[in-house]
């Protein structure tokens, strides 16, 4: 099935802009970051050492996690039947998630998920990895940016204490799987562009592609 891979740093516009060219094409919107974040939760739930990737790998084996489709077209992730929502965007999560998602079991876990929800249906995926790693061989691949400046501006004015900057830079920086722009990504700046300029200027990419507005 069809994939469009959206990947950038923090408050590039990642969620929103793919939410909303997931409901134009009628593609399914999966977050991948949302699954690296649930996982965070439930290690810190759990009192492990973030630091240490042989409990954070432990810590999981005993854990029954579903990710999946709900009836909105989105993804979900569920943990020992739990649905993590309002607590993912919490200060904590931010200072521990790129720890967390640097942990080679850990990738192995989401990207095994990641793959199996687009085995059967179109997908609008967003993260950090999904073009240059988890769907290579898709030819509909973003990297959205904007400046740190204009990054920081937009995750204060959200109200949320996010130092994304340390955040890039370990993502950037880890072994397994690191932020990266694909060779083959169409980088779109979204510095200047509103969410629905962003999301037309993708469209306009994908249309000589053969993906167009249902
Ligand atoms: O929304 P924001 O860009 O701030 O973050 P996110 O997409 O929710 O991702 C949170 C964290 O998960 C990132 O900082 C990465 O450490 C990790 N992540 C990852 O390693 N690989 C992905 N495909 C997606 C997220
Ligand atoms: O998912 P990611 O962290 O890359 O970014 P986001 O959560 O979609 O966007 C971060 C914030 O910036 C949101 O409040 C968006 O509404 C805003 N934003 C914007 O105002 N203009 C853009 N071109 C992109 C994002």
């Amino acid at each position: 099935m069809r994939v469009i891979a959206i990947d950038g740093p923090a408050a590039s516009g990642k969620s929103s802009v793919s939410r909303r060219l997931a409901k134009r094409l009628g593609f399914v919107y999966v977050n991948s970051g949302t699954m690296y974040r649930a996982i965070t939760w439930e290690v810190l739930r759990q009192g492990v050492d973030t630091a240490s990737p042989a409990s954070v790998a432990d810590a999981l084996s005993g854990s029954e996690i579903v990710c999946g489709i709900r009836d909105n077209d989105e993804s979900f992730i569920r943990i020992n039947s739990e649905i993590p929502d309002a607590a993912l965007r919490d200060s904590r999560v931010n200072l521990h998630v790129s720890l967390v998602s640097a942990v080679p079991a850990v990738r192995e876990l989401v990207s095994t998920r990641l793959r199996l929800l687009a085995r059967d249906r179109d997908v609008v995926m967003e993260g950090r990895d999904i073009g240059s790693v988890i769907f290579p061989e898709t030819p509909f691949k973003f990297y959205l940016d904007a400046s740190p400046e204009i990054r920081r501006e937009r995750r204060a004015a959200e109200g949320h204490s996010d130092e994304i900057e340390a955040r890039d830079k370990m993502d950037s920086s880890r072994k397994a799987a690191p932020l990266m722009v694909a060779g083959d990504a169409m980088v779109v700046d979204t510095s200047q562009l509103t969410l629905d300029g962003v999301v037309r200027a993708i469209l306009d990419l994908l249309r000589p592609l053969g993906v167009t507005p249902r």
